[in-house]
């Protein structure tokens, strides 16, 4: 459906309706003739930037944002010099804060040049009553600023915001709602993150992530199964299912489906290829969920298991609620039911009170968990989160440590990574690989004339470089897998099946 037809539906005369996603929608129609009207005096069409920063759920969170802006006629674009511009934040760690406010100095010089450009904040940075002021302070030339609650009325804001001048600032503490039906536009025309929950009760002591993304709050599952046979129709192959703790998934829910449920209805989805999920908590992780991926033949061969730190102590103040050995027992379960399966995990180094003895246990683990990959951390403080008020490590005396353990996950990545060599494997092409090695990675593999460097993700989540064609981009090739380069593959594409 263009933008044309679906907005024209949309009547005006009543006012803006209360209920949703109707609103959105009269805003849309308000909001796309204000922006042909626009573009009418300037001469050329109005671009607008998504910058996403942070995690998958952000990722997701801007393509509903893109969605809109498609729908409303500004033409997309990569580049911060446009005439709207969205830093969609992420707050997790203060480095992540760091980068927005650097680069808010960046875009305030673009917008002395072009008095027009709009910019707009949003996301997890936005929650936090302290950003807020700082940017109103130090950044008064930011048009908008929301946050991620209202996220679906990003129509009307917009729309607000370019019917007036000065800052619009709004942010909501908490919402139980969630909204529908609003449009998206992919980054990828093939696979797709899809919600499953919003917000998190963990509260785990050291993230902010509660505070920012309010409640834990489960979609009804029709309503997931809804939209993953609409992508599906719309060629998408594989799908991600996105939540903070994918384990509890229904827990508010009156009919009370688990994660593992949720599963195995989606796996009944005809035409979808690949199911991956993100993120499990290794308190909540189900036998029924194990029982489930080791059935299934559209469940991938990968899962994130963050475990944070090694040490039963550490781990009883992180209120992670479990313990060091529950946590590998669960591991060594899941290998056994699911042999070829790839875990990978998030380690935070650093955090209030750890010592060189914790750190010792979380290395224990590292080595006895065999990790195909890890994200490694240092602890930062977030103000406002119960670890904020211990005793904090100081930074310099972090440093030796995370360097050991970062050097153990890579050792032990590229150990592991190495088994696969020979193999032939499946593996979904994803984009063309234009990197600047590009030319020689082909001349290495033996490419034929005319071949281009293609980039493909097996199901284990490993990446694999070869020869190949832009039309296989979004298909399923097999790959044989022949020379591991540390962190990936490089291959060619196979007819046969396996090796
Ligand atoms: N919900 C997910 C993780 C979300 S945040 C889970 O529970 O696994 C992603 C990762 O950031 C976390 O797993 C943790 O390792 C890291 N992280 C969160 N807060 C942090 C902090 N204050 N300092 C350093 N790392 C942090
Ligand atoms: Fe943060 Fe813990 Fe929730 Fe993950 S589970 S988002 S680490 S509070
Ligand atoms: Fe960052 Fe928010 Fe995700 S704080 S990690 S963008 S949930």
């Amino acid at each position: 459906m263009g933008s044309e037809s679906f907005l024209k539906d949309v009547s005006l005369a009543p006012g803006a309706p209360e209920e949703e996603p109707a609103r959105q929608y009269y805003y849309m129609a308000l909001l796309s003739d204000l922006v042909s009207q626009r573009a009418k005096e300037i001469g050329r069409d109005l671009t607008a930037c998504v910058v996403t920063f942070g995690c998958q759920m952000n990722a997701r969170d801007s393509e509903k944002l893109c969605g809109i802006l498609k729908k409303t006629g500004f033409v997309l674009s990569e580049d911060e010099n446009s005439d709207f511009v969205i830093y969609n934040t992420c707050t997790v760690r203060d480095n992540a804060d760091q980068k927005v406010y650097g680069r808010l100095g960046v875009l305030g010089n673009y917008k002395k040049k072009n008095p027009g450009m709009k910019i707009a904040l949003c996301g997890c940075m936005t929650q936090e009553a302290s950003a807020v002021e700082k940017i109103k302070a130090s950044y008064p030339f930011v048009d908008l600023v929301f946050g991620t609650h209202n996220l679906y009325e990003f129509a009307e804001l917009v729309y607000k915001c370019f019917s007036k001048k000065g800052m619009l600032v709004e942010v909501w503490e908490g919402t139980d709602r969630i909204v529908e039906d609003l449009p998206v536009d992919r980054k990828y025309p093939f696979k797709s993150g899809i919600n499953i929950m919003f917000g998190c009760n963990n509260f785990c002591s050291y993230c902010i992530v509660p505070y920012v993304r309010g409640r834990e709050r489960s979609r009804e599952p029709k309503e997931i199964l809804r939209e993953i046979e609409q992508l599906v129709a719309d060629g998408v192959v594989e799908i991600m299912l996105l939540g903070q703790n994918v384990n509890s998934y229904g827990k508010n829910l009156e009919n009370g489906i688990t994660f593992a449920q949720l599963l195995r209805e989606v796996e009944k989805i005809e035409g979808l290829h690949r199911i991956r999920f993100m993120t499990s908590h290794p308190k909540d992780l189900s036998d029924e969920l194990i029982c489930v991926m080791k059935e299934s033949k559209k469940i991938c061969r990968h899962l994130h298991l963050p475990l944070q730190a090694g040490s039963d102590r550490v781990l009883k103040t992180m209120n992670r609620c479990y313990t060091k050995e529950q946590y590998l027992a669960l591991v060594e379960k899941i290998r056994k039911e699911i042999p070829d399966i790839s875990i990978t995990t998030d380690i935070i180094v650093g955090f209030p009170g750890e010592t060189r003895e914790d750190v010792k246990e979380t290395i224990d683990v590292i080595r006895k968990a065999q990790y195909d990959n890890a994200f490694t951390f240092i602890y930062s403080k977030r103000t406002g989160t119960p670890a904020a008020k211990m005793e904090q490590v100081p930074e310099d005396q972090v440093h030796e440590e995370f360097d050991e353990v970062l050097k153990c996950v890579q050792d032990m990545a590229r150990e592991r990574i190495v088994r696969f060599e020979g193999r032939v494997m499946e593996a979904l092409v994803e984009e063309e690989n234009t990197g600047k090695n590009a030319a020689d990675a082909l001349r290495e593999m033996g490419a034929k004339e005319g071949e281009i460097l293609l980039t493909g993700r097996l199901s284990n989540n490993t990446i694999v470089h070869f020869p190949g064609n832009a039309s296989q981009i979004g298909t399923f090739v097999n790959v044989r897998l022949d020379k591991c380069h540390g962190f990936y593959y490089f291959g060619h594409i196979v007819t046969e099946q396996n090796a």
